[in-house]
């Protein structure tokens, strides 16, 4: 497999297929300004920037490698903080600079990932001639956490890193380069310690998933790459979902947004809001913009976790999911995708291929809310995704799905089958309230007790009356904490 590694190229054959690109940068590279804080994809302090030729063309993204294996980096172009200074003739980078400048670095152990995070940031606004706004370096560092500096200073070096002379990051050559690093390479890297296999169209595939039905799918790794960081697990065969240009695409019917499985969160998400803007806080809200830009929509969907963000909002207006093997295809509802905790309706020999996502109905009323701990870059403790649809004040439609209240993502049958040809008034509400706790009996874990959640399960039914309701509804800007953050 081959790479580019700080603009050179890297060949490599001797490494594990599941060795991170933080150990190969650090241990095989001696790239130690990338640090590791919690090698899982939470701190932010081993953040690069992957590069690499999409069908819109070249797209840059900070990446947290530590949770990326390094045969996946094939065909792409990896850069590491020790680049900017190259970049600058052996000055420090405008970013840097501006670090430096606004103090906006005390231990410096975070440091390094903001940068790469900002240098993101910055080449993207040299590109575009533009400045971000607060809100924009605000989303380019959800994914990175400092300790001592605070903050405000990392903001501050972030407006002043355009207040020098620029110093601009060469796409078209890059483009070039990756052009020429397309070989006809094998697609399977293969080590003593396992194999990884890369297909480039879905026929291919689906044929490995077959032929290797104990294989690790692997989409962007957000949840795999913890399995061996955190679990110590042993993956000696990984099919890589990565290359494949089909299940990149996005497409839109008469009925259906339809968002292939291997898109990433980013993209989906970009997509869905278009839609549905009630999704924009989800979006932004979603793990970070590092997890985002890697993290795929059909590995949130197939991991099926209890948590997972997309399945309450999605499973609310009525999304479908296509499954697929050598023996064919099959759709079905996505809560049906969900038998027990983390079980589904998944043959050993299928793949998640295609997410079909309704287009808004006329008259349908939407909202999904996440409750975590923290806005950024957390995992929820209850998400919910609901959408309600009135004929002359009556239910006539209702769809309330909630993540972390069951064992898995799961509907709110008795709520529904109540609410259905009920007035949507307060008196409905409050009784709707009380029969959520038919539906479901949370637990209790680090995220919320089993009261907590209970109880704002009920609260958010509350809301969503609220802001939907026939008389005076609310405004978002009224019933959400965080108004139009
Ligand atoms: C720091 C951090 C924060 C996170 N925050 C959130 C959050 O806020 N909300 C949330 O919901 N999740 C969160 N996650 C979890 C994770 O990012 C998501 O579940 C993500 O969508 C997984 O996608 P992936 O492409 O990385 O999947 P992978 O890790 O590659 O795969 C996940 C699972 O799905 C399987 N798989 C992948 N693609 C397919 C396919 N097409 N067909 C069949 N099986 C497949 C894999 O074999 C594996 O079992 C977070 C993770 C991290 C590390
Ligand atoms: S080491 Fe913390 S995100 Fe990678
Ligand atoms: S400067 Fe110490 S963690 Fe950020």
């Amino acid at each position: 497999m081959q790479f580019l590694l700080n603009n050179e190229i890297v060949r490599v054959s001797d490494v594990e297929p599941t060795k991170s690109v933080l150990s190969y940068l650090r241990e095989d590279r001696f790239l130690t300004g990338t640090k590791e804080g919690c090698a899982e994809g939470d701190c932010g302090a081993c953040t690069v920037v992957i590069a690499e030729l999409e069908s819109e063309g070249l797209s840059l993204k900070s990446v947290n490698a530590c949770i990326q294996f390094v045969p996946t980096l094939h065909g792409k172009a990896v850069f590491t903080v020790e680049f900017l200074r190259r970049q600058n003739n052996g000055n420090l980078h405008p970013v840097q600079q501006a670090m430096v400048d606004k103090h906006g670095s005390q231990c410096g152990f975070c440091t390094p990932g903001f940068i790469m995070s900002l240098w993101c940031l910055y080449n993207e606004h040299q590109e575009a001639k533009t400045i971000p706004i607060r809100s924009d370096v605000r989303s380019a560092l959800t994914g990175n956490l400092c300790r001592c500096t605070g903050y405000k200073p990392i903001l501050q070096a972030a407006d002043a890193m355009f207040e020098v002379a620029p110093v601009t990051f060469d796409n078209d050559g890059l483009r070039d380069k990756l052009l020429a690093l397309k070989t006809e390479s094998p697609s399977t890297y293969s080590h003593t310690e396992g194999q990884l296999h890369s297909p480039t169209t879905t026929a291919e595939l689906l044929q490995l998933r077959a032929d290797h039905p104990e294989a690790t799918l692997l989409a962007g790794g957000t949840d795999v790459g913890l399995w061996v960081n955190k679990q110590f697990r042993t993956l000696s065969s990984i099919i890589y979902l990565g290359d494949i240009p089909e299940l990149k695409s996005i497409t839109q019917n008469d009925q259906y947004i339809n968002i292939a499985a291997g898109v990433t969160l980013s993209n989906a998400y970009k997509a869905l809001a278009k839609h549905y803007p009630e999704m924009n806080q989800m979006w932004e809200r979603f793990a970070s913009r590092p997890i985002r830009n890697v993290g795929t929509l059909g590995g949130n969907i197939a991991n099926g976790s209890p948590i997972g963000d997309s399945m309450p909002a999605l499973i609310a207006i009525a999304t479908r999911v296509v499954l697929s093997s050598v023996r064919g295809q099959r759709e079905l509802l996505l809560e049906d995708l969900y038998l027990d905790y983390m079980k589904k309706d998944m043959a050993a020999d299928e793949v998640v291929t295609l997410i079909k996502i309704p287009l808004p109905l006329a008259d349908q009323a939407f909202r999904c809310y996440k409750l975590s701990k923290r806005y950024d870059s957390d995992i929820s403790a209850v998400f919910t995704g609901m959408a309600i649809t009135l004929d002359n004040d009556l239910v006539s439609d209702v769809k309330i799905a909630f993540g972390g209240m069951a064992a898995t993502p799961k509907r709110a049958s008795h709520t529904e089958q109540f609410l259905l040809g009920k007035s949507w008034d307060e008196a409905t509400a409050k009784q709707a309230m009380t029969i959520l706790k038919q539906d479901y009996s949370p637990m209790t874990d680090m995220r919320a007790s089993d009261q907590n959640r209970m109880q704002s399960a009920m609260n958010l039914l509350y809301r969503f009356y609220l802001e939907t309701r026939p008389v005076n509804p609310l405004t978002k800007e009224m019933t959400d904490v965080f108004g139009e953050v």
